[in-house]
């Protein structure tokens, strides 16, 4: 029963590897039910640390997701990226290259191209690219993925959609090169009018760090806060699912 529009779908797993397993049914599940009803799979890849033991899993020949995902069938995507080479330690694109994209015959990958010196000019390339596969035009609604791939930062910031940014307020580009001053760089992402159009919007949340952003993204105690970025992803006519491990859930209730 897929749960649309509603109220978040908090899955609680014991600890990183059941949450990497169950990312990797729910992406199975999506990419079958997409394929079935669609004749391909778009899948949008996040970065950081916790997307890693899931893309290895995804990747390893010793497990059921290489043959359950029609890989040939799935075109990737990132919801966003570091202004970096792709080669760059720090490069979204280089970790799902190294644990998962070098090892599946996916059908095509969109990636940002980080490497530009001109990071609006490769969030608009990337728009341009979007828009290409999907076939949109400016005018038209943001293109629907079928599952995009996020995680949580310690801050509450999701893609590179951090607290404070102009990027949350954009409601027509598909993709932005917000300045992050914590960071003293450059990002590139997906704008909230894409994540929202997803139809699941998959976050996976490990670890005690995340605790606090976790609490204050599903159940802040101050009605009146500011909503962290990662709360304002709310798919109007898609699922929204949260994977979270034990350490990550310890504040929240139940
Ligand atoms: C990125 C990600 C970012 C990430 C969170 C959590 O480019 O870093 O897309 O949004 O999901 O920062 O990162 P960790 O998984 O490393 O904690």
């Amino acid at each position: 029963m897929r749960r649309t529009g509603a109220e978040p779908e908090v899955r609680r797993v014991a600890d990183a590897e059941a949450l990497a397993r169950a990312a990797a049914e729910e992406i199975a599940r999506a990419a079958a039910r997409a394929v079935a009803e669609r004749g391909r799979f778009t899948l949008a890849l996040s970065g950081g640390d916790t997307p890693r033991l899931l893309y290895e899993l995804l990747a390893d020949d010793r497990e059921p997701f290489r043959t359950r995902v029609p890989w040939e069938r799935t075109h990737v995507f990132f919801t966003d990226e570091r202004h970096v080479p792709p080669d760059h330690p720090d490069s979204n694109a280089r970790l799902a290259k190294e644990t998962l994209l070098d090892h599946v015959p996916v059908a095509s990958v969109h990636r940002f191209r980080g490497e530009s010196a001109d990071a609006a000019a490769a969030a608009d390339e990337y728009e341009r690219d979007l828009r290409s596969f999907f076939g949109t035009a400016p005018r038209d609604p943001p293109p629907r993925l079928d599952l995009l791939l996020l995680g949580l930062g310690p801050d509450g910031h999701t893609a590179s959609l951090f607290p404070g940014s102009d990027a949350l307020g954009e409601r027509r580009r598909l993709a932005a090169a917000p300045w992050v001053e914590r960071l003293r760089t450059y990002r590139l992402t997906l704008t909230l009018p894409v994540l929202d159009r997803g139809r699941e919007d998959l976050f996976i949340v490990s670890g005690a760090e995340k605790a606090d952003a976790l609490a204050r993204t599903l159940a802040p105690e101050d009605a009146a806060a500011e909503p962290t970025p990662a709360a304002r992803v709310r798919p109007r006519d898609g699922e929204l699912v949260w994977i979270v491990d034990a350490a990550a859930a310890r504040q929240l209730r139940g």
